[in-house]
């Protein structure tokens, strides 16, 4: 529907809601979101993966909630889509002020914010997200939203999402001797359960030890990194390499783990991919999260050893998967510190303008006392 059929209301009229897209609403907004988002598929997959990927773990059973800005009493499939978005349900656990009890709550990843060509500069992003903001709180039991700016930091943090560290390492893709051994396993489908649920107990431990500890009156927030949040990662790259690379072509490692149980270091990954084949340029190997399964006792040499090794793997299969880069989201100190020493060329990006990590916290505390604990790729949308 064009702007000609309705005169347009101004960003703050009280006609305007906030609402759920109806299939037709949401198909039609995909459509214009194809050249920004889709570029390495057609349109007709693009609207496949955005159909599938209602389906999918954390999406499903009303995980996904597609949101429209419009005008009020207008008749759904006619009224005009004035910007749009889409929020992920996500599990989060949090401690606060000197309690040793972690408590769990939802966390809506905002993603695809999109405000059709005709109807931008007119305010209508900045109502949406503004009624969003306040919507999410408490909404499916919302305790937090969390979203990725790919327009700088100045655009969310006006509406009320603080940003937070936005930088990664990068290491180039290169065919190196890195295989299995007996040290190092590459990680499939099957590997992932047992991992994950080993990384949500540390996770756990970790905030509690946080809470307890804590002196700032901080609040120590994380995105559970448990296996659904993984699969939605893993889920979608599947659907995108089947399609980019055809004949169902379909990464089998998804990351790779060293050492013995215990003492275990381990990486998981997913492609992106922006350019398709025949760009290389937005193809990206991202590690969704590195684990220390024993931060405190691991041997400095042995976590260099173990990242290393997955490193180099990582590097394998982004050559083989045509991807760019290999790219991992704010590795902490020790992580830095071993990625320093282990050998291989790396660069440091503090990003300004993309996948700016920003939060909106609906507890009591101001954001600057809010701690976000693994900040990493996997807690994307
Ligand atoms: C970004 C977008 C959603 C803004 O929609 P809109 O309805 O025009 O937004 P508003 O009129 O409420 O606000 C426009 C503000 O966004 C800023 N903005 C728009 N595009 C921007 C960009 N690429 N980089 C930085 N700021 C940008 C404008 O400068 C303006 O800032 P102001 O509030 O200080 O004046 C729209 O331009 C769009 O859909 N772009 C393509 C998709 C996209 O990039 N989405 C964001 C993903 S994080």
């Amino acid at each position: 529907m064009g702007s000609n059929n309705f005169s347009l209301p101004p960003s703050d009229s009280p006609s305007l809601i906030l609402t759920l897209a109806t299939e037709p609403e949401r198909i039609q907004t995909w459509t214009l979101t194809h050249p920004m988002w889709g570029p390495a598929l057609t349109l007709d997959s693009y609207l496949q993966r955005e159909s599938y990927l209602t389906t999918v773990p954390l999406a499903k059973d009303g995980g996904i909630t597609h949101w429209i800005l419009t005008i009020d009493g207008l008749p759904p499939n006619e009224r005009p889509i004035l910007s749009s978005c889409e929020t992920l349900r996500k599990k989060v656990i949090y401690t606060e002020d000197r309690k040793d009890e972690v408590k769990e709550g939802v966390a809506h990843g905002i993603g695809s914010v999109f405000t059709a060509k005709e109807f931008r500069g007119r305010g209508y992003a900045s109502r949406m997200m503004t009624e969003l903001g306040k919507k999410l709180k408490g909404w499916q039991g919302g305790v937090l939203s969390v979203l990725y700016s790919d327009i700088g930091k100045g655009f969310y943090a006006k509406h009320g999402w603080g940003v937070f560290e936005s930088g990664h390492v990068e290491f180039k893709p290169e065919k190196s001797e890195g295989g299995e051994t007996q040290k190092v396993k590459k990680i499939g489908y099957h590997e992932l359960a047992e991992l994950c649920c080993v990384d949500e107990k540390l996770m756990r431990e970790r905030l509690r030890k946080l809470g307890r500890e804590q002196k700032d009156k901080r609040v120590h927030v994380a995105i559970i990194p448990e296996l659904d949040q993984m699969l939605w990662h893993l889920m979608r790259e599947d659907f995108m390499t089947k399609s980019i690379f055809g004949e169902g072509r379909i990464p089998q490692v998804k990351g790779a783990v060293y050492g013995e149980k215990g003492k275990r270091v381990w990486a998981v990954w997913t492609r992106g991919y922006y350019g398709g084949l025949e760009k290389m340029e937005g193809n990206t190997l991202h590690i969704l999260r590195v684990v220390i399964e024993d931060e405190q006792g691991i041997d400095e040499t042995e976590l260099m050893e173990g990242i290393r090794t997955i490193v180099r793997i990582a590097q394998n299969e982004a050559l083989e998967w045509r991807s760019e880069t290999v790219q991992m989201w704010n590795p902490d100190k020790k992580l830095k510190g071993a990625i320093e020493r282990m050998g291989i060329e790396y660069e440091y990006v503090d990003r300004d303008k993309d996948s700016i990590a920003s939060l909106m916290w609906y507890g009591e505390e101001g954001i600057d006392q809010v701690d976000w604990v693994a900040n990493e790729k996997y807690a994307w949308c």
